[in-house]
């Protein structure tokens, strides 16, 4: 019997109670997600050479490596992803060094991401770390939601059915 397929959600913001975390919860209302925010983890700057279990970096790495999608979550800030899941993407080098066994199980699976921002649109060239990261690591890249909210916005309902699509969309995608 194969193993159940699973998603793993992770919600990197500066603030557990903003944006990204309302349309973390909107995007997974209904999803049977394993969730982790980052600023609940210690995970530290990558380092070269850095042991891989001195942080909770390997926490996240194995249940990842137990996952068939992987879900991130981010504000823009800058044009980009936050600092907080630009370290942890910067930590997802370890997976290709010296955890490298970890590493290897990541292939074909799928990451999805959900972002937020003030502008209308996403900023030109998001995606391209995200689906190039995917790319490096044999994973597939199952393609971005993304919503404009203003500040301490409350998402309508309209907003949250449309997340809570993605969400169906993301789940979907483990039984592919
Ligand atoms: C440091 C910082 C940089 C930001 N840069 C952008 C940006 O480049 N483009 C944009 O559309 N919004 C930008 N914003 C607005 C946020 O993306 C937006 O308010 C988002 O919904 C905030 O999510 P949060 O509450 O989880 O932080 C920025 C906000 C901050 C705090």
């Amino acid at each position: 019997m194969s193993a159940p397929k699973s998603v793993i959600a992770i919600l990197g913001s500066a603030r557990n109670d903003g944006n990204a975390a309302q349309l973390f919860n909107a995007v997974l209302a209904g999803c049977p997600a394993t969730r982790f925010n980052l600023s609940d983890l210690n995970i530290r700057d990558y380092e070269y050479g850095r042991q891989p279990d001195d942080d909770d970096f390997l926490i996240l790495a194995n249940a990842i490596a137990e996952a068939d999608t992987i879900l991130l979550v981010t504000p823009v800030y800058w044009y980009t992803m936050s600092g907080v899941m630009k370290r942890f993407m910067d930590r997802l080098t370890d997976l290709t060094t010296v955890m490298k066994p970890l590493g290897r199980k990541l292939a074909g699976r799928t990451i999805f991401v959900a972002a937020c921002g003030s502008a209308k649109n996403l900023p030109e060239g998001y995606e391209v770390p995200f689906r190039n990261t995917a790319g490096y690591l044999n994973m597939n890249y199952g393609g971005i939601y993304y919503r404009g909210m203003q500040d301490d916005e409350i998402l309508s309902n309209d907003a949250r059915t449309e997340a809570a699509q993605f969400g169906a969309r993301v789940l979907r995608s483990v039984d592919l």
